[in-house]
């Protein structure tokens, strides 16, 4: 509507005005252009308050302080950090096998060939100001020593995907600032290979050249140069694969020839595979008569094969949580596990489905650690394709701006992956604001790893504290019914005593002291995210 009201920029070039009238006219435009960036944002945000303070112009590193690398494999990694441009990086303790562009603040090399912690102080400076921050590079087993961040196309691009959509999406993640809060992965789902049959001629063909190599369709022209665009941007590149010989959309898997797919995988430059289990159904006893074997059989042939790659490759299973996962995720070298059937197709019951899949990942929360995270599927806000109709073009999220705190407040408290999967070409100031809180992701991104645990769970509330490496507890108070709700907590039920310093998490804002509870008030299906640390004497 307020398009047609407000005139156009080249309607108001061709208008003359007298010289007398052009504070009058400065006055109109600026109400004009105020109101029409007001509608747009309220229109393609759900309307709701940004909480998220705007990143001052200093300096703020941000993302992990802890980051796992495997003896001599190639490391990349780009400092995120925001404030204003252009920033100048440097870095003590940096290995010597590593080198810092000190402009884009993208560090390279190889990681040390001795297996330890190397700490690291990054230095970020501009005209505003200077920031440091630490940052301890652990050479050994384990990678992904926090939860992986990033984009994975799915939900946006389906079986349509392609190159351009991939480095689009690379770009954007820079352009948008999400690489400076730390998202990095920029992951390509189902549907980059041969489709078996297809008669479309940018899907069909041959799967395999005549070496058994695994082949791309024709959407994705050159997947080397497609994982070296990525990689130029200082951001990671990852892939998706099935154990079984079609994938869920029926593209071709990698049954029967795991370890050419593992090498290629490594030599096109890929950094994350998603294993997803789809036909690999057929190849084992129907579901309740099945071993566990039968489940992680395929899941270690590929986890093994990754290992003796030339690089690191994150491996996130997919198999939505069947013979409890969790419990043997990491002896078959995952780094992630989806504890769940897809977050998309997800009924919504009195609450929308993200609930119910953060409900029942939450009960694993002891098997997270280091390297080792449940995933309870990706953030579907924002410009969202559906899961049930592929045809249908994405469109606005309709969670309310309250679901959607709800939403990223118990993703980060489980510590789970982060991938958002909704258009990268169309990000709102409303979903950046939601994607995009430092202080949030610092609890995801916690150097101790540790899973929220459930404190409360009935049908009106859901409590979720997860302990931090500095001592201090993320708290988050979800009310699940559809009025306001007085909610607290106590210490007791917390492990807690004495005077704790609430912290707003969203606001980034100390609200006060409390001692013995935290009480307060959260709007219908909304979060109260609080940090408590305690007050010192
Ligand atoms: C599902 C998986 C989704 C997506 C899809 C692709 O099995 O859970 O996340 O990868 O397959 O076909």
């Amino acid at each position: 509507m307020y398009q047609r009201s407000t005139p156009s920029l080249s309607t108001l070039r061709k208008i003359r005005i007298p010289a007398t009238q052009w504070r009058a006219v400065a006055k109109f435009l600026r109400f004009a252009l105020t109101t029409t960036f007001l509608h747009a944002v309220a229109a393609s945000a759900s309307g709701g308050p940004i909480l998220t303070p705007k990143p001052g112009p200093q300096p703020k590193i941000n993302g992990p302080t802890v980051y796992g690398a495997r003896r001599g494999k190639p490391f990349l990694y780009r400092i995120p950090c925001t404030g204003q441009r252009p920033l100048q990086f440097s870095a003590t303790g940096l290995p010597a096998s590593l080198t810092l562009n000190n402009e884009t603040g993208i560090i390279e090399g190889l990681a040390p060939q001795v297996d330890g912690s190397y700490p690291v102080i990054l230095k970020a400076t501009n005209r505003k100001g200077t920031v440091t921050r630490k940052f301890i590079i652990v050479v050994g087993d384990r990678i992904a020593l926090t939860p992986p961040m990033g984009w994975n196309d799915w939900y946006t691009h389906y079986d349509r995907v392609t190159d351009a959509v991939m480095r689009d999406a690379a770009n954007a993640m820079v352009a948008s600032g999400m690489a400076d809060f730390g998202y990095q992965y920029v992951n390509i789902d189902d549907a980059w290979m041969v489709k078996p049959g297809s008669d479309d001629p940018m899907l069909g063909g041959a799967p395999r050249d005549a070496d058994g190599a695994i082949r791309p369709n024709r959407r994705f022209p050159d997947m080397k140069a497609l994982a070296a665009y990525i990689h130029s941007k200082g951001l990671k590149a990852g892939l998706y694969s099935s154990p079984g010989p079609l994938t869920c959309a029926e593209f071709a898997g990698s049954y029967q020839h795991e370890k050419a797919d593992a090498q290629k995988f490594a030599d096109w430059g890929f950094d994350f595979l998603k294993y997803d289990w789809c036909s690999y159904g057929s190849l084992v006893p129907p579901k309740g008569h099945r071993t566990t074997e039968d489940y992680n059989k395929p899941y270690t042939l590929m986890g093994n094969l990754l290992k003796e790659q030339s690089r690191d490759i994150v491996f996130n299973l997919c198999q939505y949580g069947q013979g409890d996962v969790w419990s043997w995720g990491d002896s078959v070298g995952a780094n992630s596990w989806r504890t769940t059937g897809d977050l998309g197709i997800e009924p919504r019951t009195s609450l929308p489905g993200f609930y119910t899949v953060g409900f029942a990942n939450a009960r694993h929360a002891d098997f997270a650690a280091p390297g080792l995270w449940n995933d309870p599927d990706y953030i579907l806000i924002g410009n969202i394709g559906n899961a049930h109709d592929f045809v249908q073009p994405a469109k606005l999220t309709d969670l309310t701006p309250d679901e959607q705190y709800s939403y990223m407040s118990m993703w980060v408290l489980m510590a789970s992956p982060l991938f958002f999967s909704g258009d990268m070409s169309k990000l709102d100031p409303f979903t950046l604001n939601i994607l995009c809180n430092s202080e949030v992701i610092d609890i995801d991104q916690d150097a101790l790893g540790r899973q929220a645990q459930v404190i409360a769970k009935n049908d009106s509330e859901f409590i979720l504290a997860k302990p931090m490496a500095d001592g201090s507890l993320a708290l988050g108070l979800f009310n699940l019914g559809r009025e306001e709700k007085k909610m607290s907590v106590e210490w007791n039920q917390l492990g807690l005593a004495g005077t704790q310093t609430v912290r707003d998490v969203w606001r980034q804002k100390n609200i006060g002291h409390s001692e013995g509870q935290y009480a307060t008030t959260v709007n219908p299906h909304g979060v109260a995210l609080v940090r408590l640390s305690e007050t010192s004497k």
